[in-house]
């Protein structure tokens, strides 16, 4: 009975580590493109009113110029309230926002692999 016992518990261990191993399972580019998702594309829609925009939407060369000087000019001053009313440029962390502009150059419209941000 006691060894019994053991078993089940060893096994159940094991299945609990296989499950948290598969949902820590994001590859590095479903991580961005979901921080794409989760940070612009409730602006940035089907017919937002402040364009629409995903990582094939522009090439390469123009999301370079954006991130470099215009993103942060164009959201310092937009209140993100899907975030606490905070400005854009702050519901995003550094580390965040670098991730989210390597997804979209990488996937940009004159790439090998345009993508949308899902
Ligand atoms: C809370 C709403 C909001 C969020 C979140 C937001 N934006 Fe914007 N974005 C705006 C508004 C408003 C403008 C227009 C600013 C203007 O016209 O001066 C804009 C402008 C832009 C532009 C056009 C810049 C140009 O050339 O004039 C791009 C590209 C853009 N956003 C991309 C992004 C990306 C990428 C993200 C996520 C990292 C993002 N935005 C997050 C509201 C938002």
């Amino acid at each position: 009975m006691r060894v019994f016992r053991l078993v089940v518990v060893a096994t159940s261990l094991a299945m609990s580590s296989t499950w948290s191993i598969s949902v820590a399972a994001e590859t590095s580019v479903e991580e961005a493109q979901r921080l794409f998702r989760e940070h612009c594309r409730h602006c940035h829609d089907d017919g937002s009113e402040h364009g629409k925009y995903t990582p094939m939407t522009l090439i390469q060369a123009q999301w370079e110029r954006f991130f470099d000087r215009k993103y942060e000019r164009k959201h310092r001053k937009v209140i993100d309230d899907k975030f606490g009313g905070v400005p854009v440029t702050e519901a995003i962390s550094p580390e965040d926002l670098e991730k989210i502009r390597e997804f979209a150059i990488d996937h940009a419209a004159d790439t090998d692999q345009p993508m949308t941000c899902g």
